[in-house]
């Protein structure tokens, strides 16, 4: 763990996933894949002889151009916590971005050394779990067109703060249903689903208002075990949510560092993933 931290490549998913399991997460290799396509992953060796290739700490950080990167996939494996790698593997990612702002979805283990390297809390989020129905039948939405996408990509800048361009070039792939809502001016809503291990996440849902974002809810939500992560600015979506019957999982902290984001929550209705804001 001594090491320098390491960009790692695609081939070295395998290591990722074995730290990710160390802390009791999932194997989510589409989510994993996708994070490999769009952002940089960072790695420290394990150097400790438990295994050739193992990782003592991991990191994923997505630079979106000059002004904001999301952090995600912070993890140290438990046998080397406490030792300020976490500390270390943030500081090299954060300079080696250098954009003005960078986001960040804090679990109560990361956000004190979030808060210590001069992040704030800006946000709640919690995330809803359950089995869903499946989408409502009406058809206020349309799958997405590869004509759409120069407008979703528009939308998706002026609401996130910042340009998203390779994510959302990615979204029609990664999204196992991606629509949108077409208005008198163009688009006025875009919402997609993905498949994350055995359950579905509902999100990116960004959208001109509520109203918009809850048909697009509603038409993309397949039946089965879904996801949602909701930021508390939003309690349309925690109604919608306790209507369908979905129950809250876990809280965790929306956070920011350095220059503002110049985004608008209230049209982000739901991330992509909390990896990615
Ligand atoms: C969060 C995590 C990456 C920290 O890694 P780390 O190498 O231990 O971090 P550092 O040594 O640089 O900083 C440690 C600080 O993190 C916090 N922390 C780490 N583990 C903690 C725990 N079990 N309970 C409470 N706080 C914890 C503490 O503030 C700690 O500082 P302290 O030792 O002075 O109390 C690691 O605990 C981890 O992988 N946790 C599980 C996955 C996770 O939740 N990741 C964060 C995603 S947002």
């Amino acid at each position: 763990m001594d090491g320098d931290v390491r960009l790692l490549g695609k081939d070295e998913l395998g290591a990722c996933q074995r730290l990710a399991d160390d802390r009791g997460w999932g194997p989510e290799e589409h989510k994993w894949r996708f994070l490999f396509s769009v952002g940089r992953v960072y790695g420290v060796d394990a150097g400790d002889g438990e295994g050739d290739g193992e990782l003592a700490g991991a990191l994923v950080c997505t630079p979106y151009g000059e002004d904001v990167a999301a952090i995600s996939m912070v993890l140290v494996a438990k046998r080397f916590e406490r030792r300020g790698l976490g500390g270390r593997l943030m500081r090299h990612a954060m300079e080696a971005a250098g954009t003005a702002s960078f986001c960040l979805t804090a679990t109560e283990f990361g956000r004190p050394l979030y808060e210590r390297l001069g992040f704030r809390s800006v946000g709640m989020c919690t995330t809803y779990t359950g089995v869903s129905e499946g989408p409502s039948k009406r058809s206020e939405s349309q799958p997405v067109a590869a004509a759409d996408m120069a407008a979703v990509h528009a939308l998706d800048t002026e609401v996130f703060g910042a340009d998203r361009s390779q994510l959302v070039e990615g979204l029609p792939s990664f999204c196992e249903t991606l629509r949108v809502v077409r208005g008198e001016t163009g688009i006025a809503g875009y919402g997609g689903a993905w498949r994350n291990d055995d359950r579905v996440v509902v999100g990116p849902v960004i959208a001109q208002n509520a109203e918009i974002a809850l048909t697009l809810v509603d038409e993309v939500v397949p039946e089965g075990p879904v996801r949602l992560d909701i930021d508390h600015r939003h309690p349309e979506l925690i109604d919608w949510a306790g209507r369908r019957g979905l129950r809250p999982a876990f809280t965790t902290t929306i956070m920011e560092f350095g220059a503002p984001v110049a985004n608008d929550p209230s049209r982000l209705f739901l991330p992509v993933a909390q990896a990615l804001g």
